[in-house]
Formats: C-alpha cells, sequence, structure tokens
C-alpha cells in the first residue's frame, strides 16, 4: 500500500480510538469493556469485519489490533463514522500482546487472513505458530477460542496440525466456509445469506454461522471461486472431552 497523506493529521482526527500505551491496561480492561466479554483481532486492515462484527454485537466489546498505522487509520475512520463505542484499536504487533491483556482477559481472538509466510524458515512469524499459540494460550479465559479464516490451504493445515500439536482442540473445521454456508442456507429454504449485495461475479457474501462479517480479503477471494477454510479452536487439553 502507498504511503498515506497526511497520516498524522488523520490519526489524530480518530485519536480517541486509538489505545496508547495498552500495557497500562493489562489487568484492567473490564474499566473499557463495562464488564463486556472482550473479543480481539489481530491484524484487522482496513476494518470492515472489526466494524461490522462490533456493530451487529453491541454486548460485546472489541479490540482491534494492527502493525500498519496506513490501514489502522482506515478501521479507525469506519469505526468513528460508524459511530461505533464498543470497539478500540491498538498499533502494535501480535508478539506484544502478553505486554497488553493479562491472564484470562480475551474471551475471541479472530485470526482474520494472517499473512501465511510460506517459507520453512519464517515459519515462528506466521500468527499460529506455536510461540503465538502460547501468548493466546495465555490471554484467553477458560472458555476462550481462537477463530481462524483464511484461503490459504497450506497454511491452514499448518495451522490445524500446530494447534492440535501444541494441545488445542479443534472443532467447526471447514474448507469451504461459503459454500457450506449456501448449501445450509438453500437446505432451509432461504434465500437471505445474511451478506453484502452480490458482485459482479453474482457470488453472494454470507455472515458465517456465529454471526461474524465478511472481512476484506474474504470478499476478495470468494469472489473470485477460492474457497475459504476456516476453523475455531480451545486451548483446552485435546482429551478433555474424552473418558
Ligand atoms: C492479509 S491482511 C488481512 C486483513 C484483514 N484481516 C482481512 O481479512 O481483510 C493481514 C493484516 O494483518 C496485519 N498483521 C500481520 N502480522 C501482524 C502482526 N504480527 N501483528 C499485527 N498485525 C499484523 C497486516 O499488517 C495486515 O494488515
Amino acid at each position: 500500500m502507498r504511503k498515506k497523506k497526511n497520516l498524522a493529521s488523520r490519526m489524530e482526527r480518530v485519536r480517541s480510538l486509538l489505545v496508547e500505551n495498552p500495557e497500562r491496561f493489562a489487568g484492567s480492561w473490564d474499566k473499557l469493556s463495562s464488564g463486556r466479554p472482550i473479543h480481539l483481532e489481530i491484524g484487522c486492515g482496513k476494518g470492515k469485519f472489526i466494524t461490522e462484527t462490533a456493530s451487529a454485537n453491541p454486548n460485546v466489546f472489541f479490540v482491534a489490533l494492527e502493525k500498519i498505522a496506513d490501514v489502522l487509520v482506515m478501521a479507525m475512520e469506519k469505526a468513528s463514522r460508524e459511530g461505533l463505542t464498543n470497539v478500540l484499536f491498538i498499533r502494535s504487533d501480535a508478539a506484544m500482546l502478553e505486554e497488553y491483556f493479562s491472564s484470562g482477559e480475551i474471551t475471541r481472538i479472530y485470526l482474520n487472513f494472517s499473512d501465511p509466510w510460506p517459507s520453512k524458515r519464517h515459519q515462528k512469524r506466521r500468527l499460529t505458530s506455536e510461540g503465538f499459540l502460547n501468548i493466546y494460550r495465555k490471554i484467553l479465559s477458560g472458555d476462550g477460542s481462537v477463530c481462524l479464516k483464511t484461503d490459504n490451504r497450506d497454511f491452514f493445515e499448518f495451522s490445524v496440525r500446530e494447534l492440535e500439536r501444541c494441545g488445542w482442540r479443534v472443532e467447526n473445521v471447514t474448507f469451504d466456509l461459503h459454500g457450506a454456508m449456501q448449501q445450509t442456507a438453500a437446505s432451509q429454504g432461504s434465500t437471505d445469506t445474511g451478506g453484502d449485495a452480490g458482485n459482479s461475479n453474482g457470488y453472494q457474501p454470507v455472515f458465517n454461522p456465529e454471526g461474524e462479517a465478511v472481512t476484506e480479503y474474504e470478499q476478495r477471494f470468494a469472489s473470485m471461486g477460492v474457497p475459504i477454510c476456516r476453523l475455531v479452536a480451545f486451548p483446552a487439553d485435546a482429551d478433555i472431552d474424552k473418558p
């Protein structure tokens, strides 16, 4: 992305949505969330997902983390235009999350179309590699979960393997989220897929089973016919439900 002009002044206008020095809230985010469960999106990009999901879920408090200021400012401007009061933004890297949140403060983490870092030598940078999973495990509550969506099949398969290797319980795995949703809608005789208007390919984006919005990348890839993979993972021991 080309460098944004007027970044500083644009940031200034939406500054009230930015949490500066977020480490000062570690252990006291409930003051900001007014006791609502906190959902965190890592790598929110231009903010379509976080603003639509926050708008649809006023009983949840959302925090969006993004390391690139040029896209973060667009996400913050969207939230500001919508007048959302249940979302705040952090400009930082996921590697810092342990500094920002205390043990158990987060109920759900969304990883939407995370950079796949395909080269083996960059494996540790993948947001589902062991180091990051250990951070998520620490900041998630007992019933917390990670929800992952991606178009990248190799990254998805790596993520399933890594989650299971690290003792997470992986559920609701689908390799074609939108196909599955359209099938469900058809079998229920519904034409309402709950998403945006169809595009020039006649593709109708859908909301997923838990009412999450479609992300910018998801919209782009799904409209090209690329299947979207999704899973939900719980940090509990994989054997926890077994007798
Ligand atoms: C491929 S984009 C996806 C954007 C959006 N989630 C979507 O689905 O449309 C990945 C985003 O994650 C951000 N990102 C990648 N690694 C990150 C990290 N370690 N910490 C914070 N943000 C990160 C990138 O800057 C980028 O905006």
